[in-house]
């Protein structure tokens, strides 16, 4: 009988790793790794959740939080790039729980992992769409809502509803459009990011730079408005519950991992493209919020498009820089898009080499070089989710996805420091155990900090793929099933 508990060993890792004949192509420096990072990090968190998080839960203290949830995600990160630096594979989080903890842990991390980035892509690409639609319509060019909405909607009140609509169909054109360029080539991949990042990184200097010099800081008093008696709303208690809120806002970071397998040289540069994205975005990060409570009152925040409200209320001093903010949400949320769903089909890669999934998933493109057939199946899954399901119940589900991977990927830590003491490891996570201990609570605390509903979710997203496992995966396995390797 297969041992679900079976780890796979470094030396069979690092042989994967090592395989540059028949793998993916290593074609990525530390620049397109930390372009990357950036790419996935900056988008519909700081252009649109940043506002509302002001408005409701913190005020000008939503600063505060940002730099909470920037501290919380540095313990993580800094666990992710010791593992992406000495197991290069392009599995993440699965992986390193395949090493550490087992393969049935690895299957639920792997399963996990699918909340984050492929419901994720189908999320960021619904809020594209919403972006692109109203871009359009500022240049006179009107979509009619029957083709730009999902047909169905879901109210925790009264249940589901149809809304008249037939399609979203921009967001199913984006993810078409992504997932074709993610199988023609890495490379061509990340070029292309690194013109969207270039765009968007732009804008929010911009706004930063000349959003600077009409604050009042006036707007700023009180910094901490006074809790109004509920928890969570201002006062100490929101500004956590910004920090769980804005949380969103720093995913991505950790998508740099699944591209281990193509990059040059991932033992340096992984921890580069890891940290330094996280760094960079966090810096401009807190900038925006600063600027943004600076030049509006954190009340009148609570809107879609936060930026745009900061630039108006700064006067006609600063109109020229309204289009330019729709344009750097668009490129913003693209780079989301094209990241989440250059992660996914790699995890499901790795997946299928360890025989967990099945074998035809691990085919890599013979001239491409990229792992095509699982690029093509997340696409079409994810255009199917964004053109015809409401995404907002499965945005929640991003955030507990990716704070379970966190967390198991900071405990993986501890366990590889004490069961392989004298592995290499060109990037050494600091202060072990403290570090990934408060990594890992940190996620545990945000995920306690979630709605009921969502764990439900969870729950049952779980059992799901613990009935896929005990099915196919249990008996497919090649490290449980040495014959059929
Ligand atoms: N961090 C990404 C965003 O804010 C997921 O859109």
């Amino acid at each position: 009988m297969p041992n679900p508990m079976i780890t796979k060993p470094m030396s069979a890792l690092l042989g994967e790793a090592a395989d540059e004949k028949h793998g993916l192509k290593r074609a990525l420096g530390a620049l397109n790794l930390a372009m990357l990072g950036v790419g996935g990090i900056i988008g519909a968190g700081i252009f649109v959740l940043t506002g509302q998080a002001a408005a409701q839960y913190a005020g000008p203290a939503i600063v505060i939080s940002f730099i909470i949830s920037a501290i919380a995600c540095a313990f993580a990160g800094l666990c992710y790039a010791e593992f992406a630096s000495m197991i290069p594979i392009a599995g993440s989080a699965y992986t390193y729980a395949y090493a550490t903890m087992g393969e049935f842990f690895a299957w639920i991390i792997g399963w996990d992992l699918v909340l984050e980035y492929l419901f994720g892509a189908s999320t960021v690409a619904v809020g594209w769409s919403g972006y692109v639609v109203s871009f359009l319509a500022d240049w006179g060019i009107h979509l009619p809502a029957s083709i730009a909405q999902s047909p169905l909607l879901y109210d925790v009140a009264t249940g589901w509803h149809r809304t008249g609509a037939l399609i979203n169909f921009p967001a199913m054109f984006i993810i078409g459009i992504i997932t074709t360029l993610l199988v023609i080539g890495i490379k061509e991949s990340a070029s292309f990011n690194d013109i969207i990042v270039i765009i968007k990184v732009c804008v929010v200097m911009l706004f930063i730079a000349f959003g600077f010099k009409y604050i009042k800081p006036e707007n700023w008093v009180p910094f901490i408005p006074p809790n109004d008696g509920t928890f969570g709303h201002f006062g100490w208690s929101g500004i956590l519950r910004g920090a769980g809120v804005i949380f969103f806002a720093y995913i991505g970071f950790d998508a740099v991992s699944t591209a281990a397998q193509e990059a040059k040289n991932p033992q340096r540069d992984m921890p580069i493209g890891i940290l330094g994205s996280l760094a960079a975005c966090s810096v401009l990060y807190i900038l925006v919020a600063l600027v943004l409570t600076g030049v509006v009152k954190y009340d009148q925040l609570l809107v879609p498009d936060p930026m745009a409200v900061g630039v108006n209320a700064a006067g006609p001093g600063l109109f020229w820089l309204r289009p330019l903010i729709k344009l750097g949400a668009v490129a913003g949320l693209s780079s989301v898009i094209l990241v989440m769903l250059l992660g996914q089909p790699r995890v499901f890669f790795s997946m299928a080499k360890d025989g967990l999934l099945p074998e035809i998933f691990a085919t890599v493109h013979p001239r491409f070089r990229t792992p095509y057939v699982t690029t093509i199946l997340t696409g079409v899954v994810a255009a199917l989710f964004a053109g015809f399901f409401p995404i907002g119940i499965l945005g929640e589900m991003v955030s507990i996805g990716t704070l379970l991977a966190f967390a198991i990927v900071c405990i993986g830590i501890i366990i590889l420091r004490r069961t392989q003491p004298n592995a290499n490891r060109p990037f050494r996570t600091p202060l072990v155990p403290l570090v990934p201990i408060l990594g890992a609570a940190a996620a545990f605390g945000q995920m306690a900090g979630l709605p009921l509903g969502t764990w439900l979710r969870l729950i049952i997203w779980m059992a799901l793929g613990l009935c896929l496992y005990w099915g196919y995966g249990r008996h497919h396995s090649k490290l449980g099933n040495p014959t059929r390797s």
